[in-house]
């Protein structure tokens, strides 16, 4: 069949070329061959001036064909999964930020995994390795794991490979991201570094918060001007002061350092004794155990439950958490300190909280699913 067409495509091609000779019948073909177009159109991301430079990544360049594939592959659930039921999209939802609205995330089996589906905005801003214990150095490295989580035990990476070179829609636009010439050359690499591209291009830079603070065209009510001033930016109190101070490690404008530490929130005898060791794992050294990487709140009133592991339903349990002050445990962060909070003054944390709801986010038609 493809045979057919190549031969059938060479014919008109010579014809359209006014040439006159038959084909000797000696052409080889290459059954794997991919027509098309392959000079893909370099990108540069829109990254509003009041953000920092986002983090080359030499290895993996953006092109307006390798972010469209990556959008395809991020919503293909035919691809991704066995049954054809999941893809990156389950568990990383447009409309909740691209989180799942799950404690922990759930698999393929239906059972929950050991955390939380991670927001995905402002990827590219990250220079500490991703997922919750930054195990995964590269954005396009990290995509490997979730995709053989999404599979059955007896199927893998191979047959992704398998499915995706046998579409009849991908090769053309494999080599139109990345100038392949056959099918045989579309790969992991190459997938999960249009995955990649897609996650760079979701920025969300468009909330309440950003309007106000950095656009000057908007307001903060009296209640949310408390909330950023009084409580969660709060500096320069007098020593010994307890106070919320969420900025310290939350802090504008990706609302998340990235750095990992201990927020307080297990209550263990020792530091030895985490269900879930985060960092530690990674580091090897125990003094990283239950360290987690801070997470931006960008979005944060969408994103619920809270935490690596969901454990909280609500943001009023989240700031109770914090205001309890920790568990005294040796690598708890020495900004978690526990305070008091008036019921106003809950109110007006809460309500700057929300100020950084990005709604352009939830339904900018870039980051939804391909037609
Ligand atoms: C079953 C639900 C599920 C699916 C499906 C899934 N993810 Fe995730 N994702 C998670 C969880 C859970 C984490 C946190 C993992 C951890 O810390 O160990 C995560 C973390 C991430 C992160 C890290 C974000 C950060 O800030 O570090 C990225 C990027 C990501 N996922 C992309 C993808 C892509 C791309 C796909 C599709 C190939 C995908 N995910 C499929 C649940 C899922
Ligand atoms: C010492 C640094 C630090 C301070 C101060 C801090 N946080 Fe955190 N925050 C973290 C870390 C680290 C995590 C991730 C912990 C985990 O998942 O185990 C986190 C997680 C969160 C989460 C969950 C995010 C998600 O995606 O699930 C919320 C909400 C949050 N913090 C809000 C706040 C608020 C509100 C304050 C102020 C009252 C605050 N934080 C103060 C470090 C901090």
């Amino acid at each position: 069949m493809v045979r057919q067409f190549l031969i059938t495509g060479t014919l008109i091609l010579l014809a359209a070329m006014g040439c006159q000779e038959e084909p000797t019948g000696e052409v080889t073909i290459d059954e794997g061959a991919i027509t098309g177009p392959a000079s893909p159109t370099p990108y540069a991301l829109e990254v509003p001036a009041y953000f920092p430079a986002p983090i080359d990544d030499p290895e993996n360049p953006l092109s307006e064909e390798g972010i469209a594939l990556g959008r395809h592959l991020f919503y293909d659930a035919g691809i991704f999964s066995t049954e054809g039921t999941m893809s990156c999209a389950t568990c990383h939802k447009q409309e909740l930020a691209f989180t799942d609205g799950f404690g922990r995330a759930i698999g393929v089996r239906g059972e929950p995994g050991l955390r939380s589906a991670m927001s995905l905005v402002n990827l590219a801003f990250n220079p500490n390795g991703f997922n919750w214990d930054g195990s995964e150095e590269k954005l396009w490295r990290q995509a490997i794991h979730p995709v053989e989580d999404m599979l059955e035990l007896d199927n893998d990476w191979e047959e992704v490979i398998h499915k995706l070179r046998e579409h009849e829609d991908y090769p053309a636009r494999f080599r139109a991201a990345f100038g392949i010439d056959n099918k045989e050359e579309i790969n992991q690499e190459l997938t999960v570094k249009a995955l990649a591209q897609f996650q760079r291009t979701i920025i969300s830079a468009n909330s309440k918060f950003d309007r106000v603070f950095y656009q000057n065209t908007d307001f903060f009510t009296e209640e949310e001007q408390l909330g950023a001033d009084s409580l969660f930016f709060v500096e320069n109190v007098p020593p010994g002061t307890l106070h919320p101070g969420c900025g310290h490690c939350h802090n504008a404008p990706q609302f998340g350092d990235n750095k990992f530490k201990n927020n307080g929130i297990t209550d263990v005898a020792s530091i030895y004794d985490f269900v879930d060791k985060g960092r530690g794992d990674i580091t090897g050294n125990p003094f990283d155990n239950g360290k987690f990487r801070t997470p931006t709140l960008r979005n944060i009133a969408l994103t619920a439950p809270y935490m690596h592991d969901g454990r909280f339903a609500t943001l009023e349990e989240v700031i109770d958490d914090y205001a309890a002050g920790g568990h005294g445990v040796e690598n708890e962060d020495p900004n978690i300190t526990g305070f008091t909070l008036t019921d106003r003054e809950k109110r007006a944390l809460l309500a700057f909280l929300n100020t950084l709801t990005d709604e352009s986010l939830l339904t900018d038609p870039r980051f939804a699913p391909p037609e």
